[in-house]
């Protein structure tokens, strides 16, 4: 049983206090004061405070596997810059760990596991994951830097979806595209379908125990749905998400809990995507916010979409693209302000300033 905020102890009521609520009323349509605006990545390689825990905690998953450390290292971007929402500092890939396939992260290659999927068997063998006992780490994690948030902005909880996590399960590492998971797609579905299932089961287990841990806000990475065709994406990938759409926790603390879901280069399927379930659509920079929003704008949130290269420029270009995106949203709620994809490790700290000031100053008018 997990209880939250004072309120709570004296019986007075369920509902917690949220000083800054922009993200969650953006996310539902509501009218909010400015466009709120948060980072995919924000929490990690680009912050030297970041870099000196790491270099002292040895490598990543030693970060993520220790909760205090975790919340420290999710409340490092809010100390530097005005963002609208924090987000829990983990991985997509401990669903796969907790199912034993051994990730680590090799220095400059990224994941990989110990052990791949190789055969029908090595599905066959796998568990569906029960997160109070396999992630208790996570979920500890998510409870205390709500805790540590104290209500000043909102706590994203966030999963990968289930095409994503088979594809890293089935390659064993980081791919460009994923070639040996999407021949099992083509040559052995069924047994590719089995593997999904599972994943599906232990991810609706384990975002329900974000939730009631302390998640506000819900987003699902599809980073790879955007390498399959039209009808695979929909049979391989948004299936098992609508599938977890519905069964997530809607209400939680007497608020609803809004659901986000970035499909990678998902521009074509906007339309299946906002019909998933999901509050809003996290959307990349190959695709205008004005065409979304004139194809899926009254159903659904839009989430984006600077590309993360831009921070590499200098301030004018930072504040003018940041403009630009802003007039092709246009007026009215439903914005929240991201970049298209995560930020890279070799962005100055202060072209982030001066981009979370510039979403703030031109759309607070
Ligand atoms: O700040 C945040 O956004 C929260 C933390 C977070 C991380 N990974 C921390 C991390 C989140 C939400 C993720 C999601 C994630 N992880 C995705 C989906 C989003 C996306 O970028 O498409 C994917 C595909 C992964 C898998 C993953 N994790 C890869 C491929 C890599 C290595 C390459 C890379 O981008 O760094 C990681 C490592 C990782 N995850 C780091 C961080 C801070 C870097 C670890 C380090 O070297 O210190």
């Amino acid at each position: 049983m997990f209880l939250f905020g004072s309120a709570d102890l004296f019986g007075v009521g369920l509902v917690s206090e949220l000083k800054n609520d922009c993200l969650i009323r953006s996310l539902l349509k509501e009218p909010a004061s400015r466009t709120p605006v948060w980072m995919m990545r924000q929490a990690g390689r680009h912050l030297p405070e970041y870099r000196k825990l790491r270099r002292k905690a040895g490598d990543f998953m030693s970060l993520c596997r220790d909760p205090k450390l975790a919340c420290e290292i999710a409340m490092q971007p809010l100390r530097r810059y005005e963002l609208d929402a924090a987000i829990l500092f983990s991985d997509i890939l401990t669903i796969p760990d907790a199912m034993g396939l051994g990730l680590h992260f090799v220095e400059g290659e990224g994941p990989k596991f110990r052990k791949p999927l190789r055969t029908e068997r090595d599905i066959k063998s796998l568990s569906v994951i029960n997160s109070e006992d396999d992630l208790a780490y996570v979920l500890e994690a998510v409870s205390l830097i709500r805790k540590e948030l104290d209500g000043s902005v909102p706590l994203i909880g966030f999963a990968g979806s289930p095409w994503t996590l088979a594809a890293y399960m089935i390659e064993g590492k980081s791919s460009r595209d994923f070639v040996l998971a999407k021949t099992w797609l083509y040559k052995q579905p069924e047994i590719l379908h089995q593997l999904l299932q599972k994943l599906t089961l232990s991810l609706i287990d384990y975002l329900n125990a974000q939730i009631v841990s302390g998640a506000q806000v819900i987003q699902i990475f599809d980073t790879w749905g955007g390498i399959l065709s039209d009808a695979a994406y929909e049979q391989f990938s948004l299936a098992y998400i609508r599938e977890i759409i519905t069964n997530l926790i809607s209400r939680y603390d007497d608020r609803e809990v809004p659901v986000v879901l970035f499909t990678k280069s998902g521009g074509n399927w906007l339309e299946e995507i906002a019909a998933s379930g999901c509050n809003a659509i996290g959307l990349d920079w190959t695709i205008s916010l004005r065409e979304a929003r004139r194809r899926v704008g009254a159903r659904v949130a839009l989430q984006g979409n600077m590309d993360p290269t831009v921070l590499r420029s200098n301030p004018k270009c930072i504040e003018s693209e940041v403009r630009r995106i802003l007039d092709s949203y246009g007026s009215g709620s439903g914005h929240v302000f991201n970049l298209g994809h995560g930020i890279t490790p070799d962005i100055d700290p202060f072209h982030v300033s001066v981009f979370i000031e510039a979403v703030h100053r031109y759309s607070g008018k």
